[in-house]
């Protein structure tokens, strides 16, 4: 399929806003590719398919990870927010045919984060922070961040959703704290 099949794909799916933000998050994450060296093409693409899941609900969801085989840890099953990333990456895969395993795995890790995140896993996560229809306050700090590390994004955006979380009594996704360290860790490390 072509780019612009794919978007069609993704728009069949979406509300008009989400569609919207996912044409944002594409943009982003083709900008983020460029300026850190990621494929750019396989970056837009993440960005366009990555909350192709996000306006099915969650019982569909459920079945669609189940026809594929995916299992869901305790925490995930608990946190319905993160569904969405991996019914999509299994949609994307099994149903649109995306075969490239890192474009996969940066669909299904883009909520949460894990340990161990590729280049083209930060990128995806970054530009759905910072993407241009995003209007939360603070954003425009993450914005300016992302010109210089994907990193201090991750650190600063993982530090404000974790307390959130925990604000409200949820379960947190221990791969996201594992994001954050090792982030952080990188963080360090370029400063010592
Ligand atoms: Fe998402
Ligand atoms: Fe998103």
């Amino acid at each position: 399929m072509t780019y612009e099949e794919y978007e069609r794909e993704v728009q069949k799916h979406l509300t008009q806003r989400r569609f919207y933000h996912s044409q944002c998050v594409a943009e982003s994450a083709a900008q983020l590719a460029e300026r850190y060296g990621a494929d750019v093409e396989k970056a837009r693409l993440c960005g366009i398919l990555h909350d192709i899941m996000k306006d099915t609900p969650p019982e569909e969801q459920l079945k669609i990870m189940e026809k594929f085989g995916i299992m869901l840890t305790e925490a995930e099953r608990r946190n319905v927010k993160l569904w969405h990333a991996v019914s999509g990456a299994a949609y994307a895969e099994h149903v649109l045919g995306v075969a490239d395993q890192e474009i996969i795995g940066a669909i299904a890790c883009h909520t949460g984060g894990k340990s161990g995140m590729s280049l083209l896993d930060k990128v995806l996560f970054v530009a759905d922070y910072i993407s241009a229809d995003r209007d939360y306050p603070g954003v425009e700090k993450l914005r300016i961040l992302s010109e210089s590390s994907l990193e201090e994004v991750m650190v600063e955006g993982i530090a404000f959703t974790i307390p959130e979380r925990m604000e409200a009594r949820l379960t947190l996704e221990p791969r996201s704290i594992d994001a954050y360290n090792e982030a952080l860790w990188t963080l360090e490390e370029k400063r010592e």
